[in-house]
């Protein structure tokens, strides 16, 4: 009995570190490996973000000049490109070989079969089904009454200066569906704060100018003149992206172009999103929060798949202007009515939850606000 005991230990042992040496077989390079938990094994136990492990497997690839390298959760094997080049082929010009974002959806389970769970022809359909909701046509249509819900946040918010209570833009967030705006309400903070400052007053003034012209009414057109707060939004998805990594699931065997390594049918890649965007080489001084990343000229010097928090090709996210529009309308009825300020209840550096469906901030983000 003993002898079968200790002959399966072994046989486990011994498929596990083969497992484990999937990328090494493939011809790809391989990160290194614990028992059993492959490359993540803090993260699985729940004790470290698994956001901010992709984005330091990134960039320990990228510090060896790797075009792209092979980790493993638990025993399955992810594929992490580097190269821009190579992401473009798997998001654009070769989707056709990765049509979907991950293999573990089931046809009868509702919760997996929305359209982000989904491939194939199934995702195909609905995707062309539910594309005419969110064109720039029927954002307009919706903006009015998305402009009725930014009055219950000007109202939730001037009850916290009625009381001078410093307040939790979680709670603001929750309110208004829009998760971002956390992240802006710090970043806006976060830099050496005097600086930071500055961009909310420049934010502010900008809003308030368009606004003059537009006669202090909140139109989508206003919205979009306001190149300033594009700067300002985009540079919170930099620094911040709600989904760190983007999914790609291989539909048929790849050949990646200028190697020798073929990704096999069912693999599952991930796209290192936070990793490249805040990577020096395309953002200078990266870990600082600064929206003249995207002014006119420096937008223009960014190369293609460094910025690219709605992902890219056929599965770019559907609600990307509805997701924009909705940020932006949020910072403007705040900023322009309020003036914020980091409470020192915020623990500063800021710290990512360790499990969470998208990137999210650990505790709560509390901000001084005062009418302006
Ligand atoms: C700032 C807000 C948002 C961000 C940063 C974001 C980001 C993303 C990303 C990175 C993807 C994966 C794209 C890819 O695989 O290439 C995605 C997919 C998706 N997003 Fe968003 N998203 C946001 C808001 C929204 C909103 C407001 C909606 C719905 C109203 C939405 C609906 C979807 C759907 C349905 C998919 C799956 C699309 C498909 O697989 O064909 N997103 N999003």
């Amino acid at each position: 009995m003993l002898v079968y005991v200790i002959l399966a230990i072994l046989l486990f042992v011994f498929y596990v570190k083969w497992q484990h040496t999937y990328w090494k077989r493939h011809g790809v390079y391989q990160l290194d490996t614990e028992f059993l938990f492959g490359n993540f094994k803090n993260e699985l136990l729940g004790k470290a973000s698994l956001f901010q492990a992709f984005k330091n497997k990134y960039k320990q690839l990228k510090a060896l000049n790797l075009k792209h390298g092979g980790v493993y959760v638990l025993l399955k094997p992810v594929y992490v490109p580097v190269d821009l080049d190579i992401i473009k082929r798997i998001l654009i010009k070769d989707f056709s070989y990765f049509q979907g974002h991950a293999n573990d959806f089931h046809p009868k389970d509702n919760l997996s079969m929305n359209l982000f769970f989904i491939h194939g022809d199934i995702w195909r359909k609905l995707r062309t089904k539910l594309t005419p909701t969110f064109t720039s046509g029927k954002m307009k249509l919706m903006f009015d009454t998305l402009v009725e819900k930014t009055k219950g946040l000007e109202e939730l918010v001037r009850s916290h200066v009625k009381h001078s209570q410093p307040l939790d833009v979680k709670e603001v967030a929750a309110r208004f569906t829009t998760d971002i705006i956390v992240s802006c309400g710090f970043g806006l903070e976060s830099n050496s704060l005097g600086e930071n400052q500055d961009i909310q007053e420049k934010l502010r003034a900008e809003i308030k100018d368009v606004l003059e012209k537009h006669e202090g009414a909140i139109t989508y057109e206003a919205i979009m003149e306001m190149t300033y707060l594009e700067m300002v939004v985009n540079e919170t998805l930099r620094k911040y992206p709600p989904v760190p990594f983007i999914p790609r699931y291989c539909t048929k065997d790849y050949h990646v172009p200028g190697t020798d390594v073929i990704i096999k049918e069912g693999t599952q890649v991930q796209i290192p999103a936070w990793g490249i965007q805040t990577d020096p080489e395309y953002f200078p001084n990266p870990e600082k929060f600064n929206p003249e990343n995207f002014s006119a000229e420096n937008k223009s010097k960014i190369p293609e798949m460094a910025f690219i928090p709605f992902g890219e090709g056929p599965r770019m996210c559907i609600g990307l202007r509805f997701g924009k529009i909705q940020s932006k309308l949020a910072l403007v009825s705040l900023l322009k009515n309020f003036r914020f300020t980091l409470n020192e209840k915020t623990h500063t550096p800021i710290e990512f939850t360790k499990v969470s469906f998208v990137l999210s901030v650990e505790g709560d983000v509390w901000l001084n606000v005062t009418e302006i």
